[in-house]
């Protein structure tokens, strides 16, 4: 299998008392193991090599700069008052930020997230007037920027106890996803162009000011505006360089004072 087959599928999680973090970082593993040439060849498909990153929603912001591959999951769930659990009211943020784009008529709002596959499983407690409120304006968020949900998006309720338990809609959640998951990777390494290369670094650009906004002390790369990791800038470096020779001149003679 050539490199070109290798597809990266980021897996995110914000939560507040482990539940979404513990099913985020299962299937994580899950798909890595599951997806060998054998699953890709019995439904009919070139194989596909799966990698996946596991971690916060924040930290995908904040320390890996949106940098985006063409298929995302998450699990999330709502806390407070349908507000962000620990590691995600950054991600929040930034997808009001989306739906207030889309929903203004923005320019080009609507294909921000253009050529991004992803499945979203919400956790919550149907006994909360907020059930769901979380996962539900990220879900409508990626859609409203262009991004292409595959599966239902789960809603896993800690109200339910036996069938519907939320352990057991999460399990039937994930299994329910793998084929269109396996299809939806598949087509994605198919599709090895240069144009869809640039998709997911427009996506990255798209989202690096989105972050700058709703986080005035985030970093971006030195590509995309950042600061060059500590090293004088050089219009600096040369104002110090003049002003280091004209003081040798004055000192040395050279030059005098008026
Ligand atoms: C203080 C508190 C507030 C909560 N607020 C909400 C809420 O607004 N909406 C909702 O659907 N669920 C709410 N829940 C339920 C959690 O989302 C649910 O327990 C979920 O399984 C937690 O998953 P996590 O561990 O990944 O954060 C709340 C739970 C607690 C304890």
């Amino acid at each position: 299998m050539s490199d070109t087959r290798t597809e990266h599928v980021w897996v995110l999680y914000g939560s507040q008392t482990g539940n979404s973090e513990q099913a985020a970082e299962d299937f994580s593993k899950e798909i890595v193991e599951t997806f060998d040439s054998s699953y890709f060849e019995d439904l009919g498909l070139e194989p596909v090599r799966v990698e996946t990153t596991c971690l916060q929603l924040d930290d995908f912001l904040e320390y890996r700069h949106a940098a985006f591959s063409k298929t995302m999951v998450i699990f999330v769930s709502s806390y407070g008052v349908g507000q962000a659990p620990l590691g995600s009211p950054k991600f929040r943020s930034f997808a009001e930020e989306l739906l207030a784009l889309a929903d203004g008529g923005a320019e080009g709002a609507g294909s921000l997230l253009k050529g991004l596959t992803y499945a979203i499983c919400g956790l919550g407690d149907s006994g909360y007037t907020t059930y769901l409120v979380n996962p539900t304006t990220i879900n409508k968020a990626l859609a409203a920027a262009g991004a292409t949900r595959i599966g239902e998006m789960g809603k896993a309720d800690a109200k339910q106890i036996g069938e519907d338990s939320q352990a057991n809609v999460i399990a039937r959640w994930k299994k329910e996803l793998l084929v269109p998951l396996a299809r939806s990777l598949a087509a994605a390494a198919d599709d090895a162009s240069e144009e869809s290369a640039d998709t997911v670094k427009q996506m990255q650009a798209c989202s690096i000011p989105i972050v700058m906004k709703i986080d005035p002390d985030y970093t971006p790369p030195k590509e995309f505006g950042g600061r060059s990791g500590g090293a004088i800038p050089m219009n600096l470096f040369l104002v110090a360089v003049i002003v280091a020779v004209i003081a040798a001149l004055f000192v040395t003679g050279k030059i005098e004072a008026p």
